[in-house]
């Protein structure tokens, strides 16, 4: 088999090579994937990424070295590429140098491949995204440990299977490693993530979403900032599915996620205030247009706003790493079994010290710590000298659990990043369900308190009221307010009730 003369030169001679090797590889890697199914984001890789770019590099070092050539012979300065070619098996240099290119360039390709397997293998670990990027990352990675997903890698939400979306997120990665070095990233990082992969590809992968879920029960316990940090619980019965499976995703919460209906929404960018929503029942092809008349949004700026169809995301858009208030939090530790509720006033000394923005974490431990004991000092000082030990326990636990929740130096707070389920601390569920949006026939988005849940039982731990399960009772809010929570959104006072 005769060649141009311009490819016998040694830079062709590599490329054919490097060609040849990536061609049996290929063919290899498609084999796996097409006939024996292997279903793995690494094989996609090599076989969709780093393959073909040595297929590619081979390719292009041909033509490159026969361009070379191709001067030299017209400068005269090479005489005929036959002579390049005589290769003479017999003189052992020859052999030597031939063995010792084919091991080296065999060494070279393996030690690429495994290399970079590697590599990417490790950009993926939740060590990776949690801990390398440690400053960036880092009230993420420590509210993810303590979450239901502790378990789920990051990228798997974040990434998910397939090799065009691991490019595109490394992609955008290495925007952010430059961004990282330059110390040019924003505080905090904007949500929502705009490019986040759709649920249907990450959630549902392990969460079928026909899955019913019946109605369940959550506890929650309070307590209220008066001198005997009042005990109070709520037990509702949450209306996650019908009460039967047999109904299906009928009706319920998870109704929203039944698939003969989709539900699209217009909202400002944060997502946290929704202009417009449509109901199309994909049964019938019945829309039904819903309109906030009360807010009032001018037909500009609906025209603008970006159109979305509503997801497990536009619910539980906190699944792995949520932010919880420091109500909420301080709540948690006087309902630990360490009793620390029995310290007269503790609430209101906690939400009094957690007030005030920190700037580091650090200043945060100490900042706390000495505020709490100062509340006392300088106005329970009899209470103090009773409590202390246990007030300094107590200390400890506030902000540790503060440390859990709030990260300074990201400026990240439950307020920066509100969760959408419920309604209490941020509109969340109110966002649609808040009786002022109306279909042209007068149907609302309802509020209705019974809709998603009711309330088995409520009030004062030692004097609680109770129904039966299918009953429900009327809320009573845990101080006298009137009527002002069914006038207004619960979260126009509690996202910031103890400022
Ligand atoms: C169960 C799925 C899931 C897992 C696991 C997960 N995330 Fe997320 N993450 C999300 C979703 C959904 C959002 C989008 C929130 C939004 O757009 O409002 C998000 C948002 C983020 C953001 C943007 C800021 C913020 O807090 O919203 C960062 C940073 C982030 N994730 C990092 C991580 C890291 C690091 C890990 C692993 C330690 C991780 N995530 C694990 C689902 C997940
Ligand atoms: C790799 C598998 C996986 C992925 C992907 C995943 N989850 Fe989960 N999720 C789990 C497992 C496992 C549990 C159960 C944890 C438990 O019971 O302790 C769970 C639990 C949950 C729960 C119940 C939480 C609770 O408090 O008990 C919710 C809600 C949830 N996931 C939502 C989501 C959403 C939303 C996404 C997409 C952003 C998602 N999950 C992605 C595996 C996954
Ligand atoms: C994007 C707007 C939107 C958001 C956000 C939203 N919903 Fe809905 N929801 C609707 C619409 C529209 C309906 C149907 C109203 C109708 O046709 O009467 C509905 C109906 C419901 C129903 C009644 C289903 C049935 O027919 O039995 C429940 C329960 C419900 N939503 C719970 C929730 C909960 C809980 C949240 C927050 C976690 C929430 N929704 C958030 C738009 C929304
Ligand atoms: C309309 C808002 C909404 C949407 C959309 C939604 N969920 Fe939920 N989901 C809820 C609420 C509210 C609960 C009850 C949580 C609670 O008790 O606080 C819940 C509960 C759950 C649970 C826990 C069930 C249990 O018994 O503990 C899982 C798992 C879950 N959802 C997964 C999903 C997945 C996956 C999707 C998308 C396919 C989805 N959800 C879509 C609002 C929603
Ligand atoms: C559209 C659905 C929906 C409606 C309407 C609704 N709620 Fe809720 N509510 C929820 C969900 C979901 C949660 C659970 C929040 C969570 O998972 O933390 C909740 C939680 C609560 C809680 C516990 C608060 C907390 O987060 O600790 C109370 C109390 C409550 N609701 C009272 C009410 C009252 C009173 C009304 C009527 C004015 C009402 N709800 C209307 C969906 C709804
Ligand atoms: C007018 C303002 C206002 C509105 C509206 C309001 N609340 Fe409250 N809420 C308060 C105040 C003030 C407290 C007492 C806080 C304390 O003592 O620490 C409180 C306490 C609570 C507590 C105990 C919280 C804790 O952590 O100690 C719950 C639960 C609660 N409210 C639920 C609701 C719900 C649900 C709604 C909406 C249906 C609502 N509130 C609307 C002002 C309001």
């Amino acid at each position: 088999m005769k060649l141009p003369n311009t490819y016998y030169n040694y830079i062709s001679y590599l490329g054919s090579i490097i060609a040849l090797i990536a061609w049996i590889t290929l063919i290899f890697f498609v084999v796996q994937i097409y006939f024996f199914g292997v279903n793995n984001v690494y094989f996609d890789l090599f076989t969709f990424v780093v393959t073909p770019g040595f297929l590619v590099l081979g390719h292009l070092l041909i033509p490159i070295g026969m361009y070379r050539t191709r001067r030299k012979l017209k400068r005269g300065i090479e005489v005929s590429g036959d002579k390049i070619l005589m290769l003479n098996l017999r003189d052992s240099k020859t052999r030597n140098a031939i063995l010792i290119f084919s091991v080296v360039s065999i060494f070279f390709i393996i030690s690429t491949v495994i290399g970079s397997f590697k590599a990417f293998q490790y950009t993926e670990s939740v060590e990776f995204c949690g801990k390398l990027c440690h400053k960036v990352m880092n009230p993420e990675y420590v509210a993810y440990q303590n979450s239901p997903h502790a378990k789920v890698k990051c990228a798997e939400c974040h990434v998910g299977e397939g090799a065009d979306f691991y490019v595109k997120s490394k992609m955008s990665g290495l925007r952010q490693v430059f961004k990282y070095s330059l110390n040019s990233y924003v505080r905090p990082i904007v949500t929502p993530i705009e490019n986040l992969r759709p649920a249907r590809e990450t959630c549902e992968k392990c969460h079928w979403p026909q899955k019913f879920y019946t109605n369940a029960l959550r506890h929650e316990k309070y307590f209220l900032s008066d001198s005997a940090n009042t005990h109070w619980d709520i037990i509702l019965n949450m209306k996650i599915g019908a009460n039967h499976q047999s109904l299906g995703l009928t009706e319920g919460i998870h109704w929203h996620i039944n698939k003969d209906f989709q539900i699209e929404y217009k909202s400002n960018a944060k997502r946290d205030s929704i202009f417009w929503v449509k109901v199309i029942d994909k049964k019938s092809g019945k829309e039904t247009v819903f309109t906030d008349a009360g807010q009032g949004v001018k037909p500009e700026k609906l025209n603008e706003a970006e159109m979305r169809t509503m997801d497990c995301m536009d619910c539980h858009n906190r699944p792995s790493h949520e932010f919880h208030s420091p109500s909420r939090y301080v709540n948690d530790v006087l309902a630990s079994p360490n009793k620390y509720a029995a310290i007269p006033w503790i609430k209101s000394a906690a939400m009094e010290a957690l007030k005030e923005p920190f700037a580091t974490t650090e200043s945060a431990m100490s900042g706390i710590k000495n505020k709490i004991i100062k509340f006392y000092k300088d106005q329970y000082p009899n209470l103090y000298k009773i409590y202390s030990a246990n007030i300094t326990n107590a200390i400890t636990a506030i902000t540790d659990a503060f440390s859990m929740n709030a990260f300074p130096e990201m400026k990240v707070t439950y307020s920066v990043y509100p969760r959408h389920i419920g309604h209490l601390e941020s509109e969340g569920c109110f966002r649609c369900h808040n009786d002022r949006f109306k279909s042209p026939s007068g149907k609302v988005i309802s509020k209705d308190c019974n809709l998603c849940h009711t309330i088995v039982a409520q009030g004062k731990v030692d004097s609680m009221n109770y129904v039966g399960v299918n009953g429900t009772l009327n809320f009573k809010h845990p101080i006298d307010i009137r009527d002002a929570w069914k006038v207004s959104n619960c979260s126009e006072c509690h996202s910031d009730l103890y400022k």
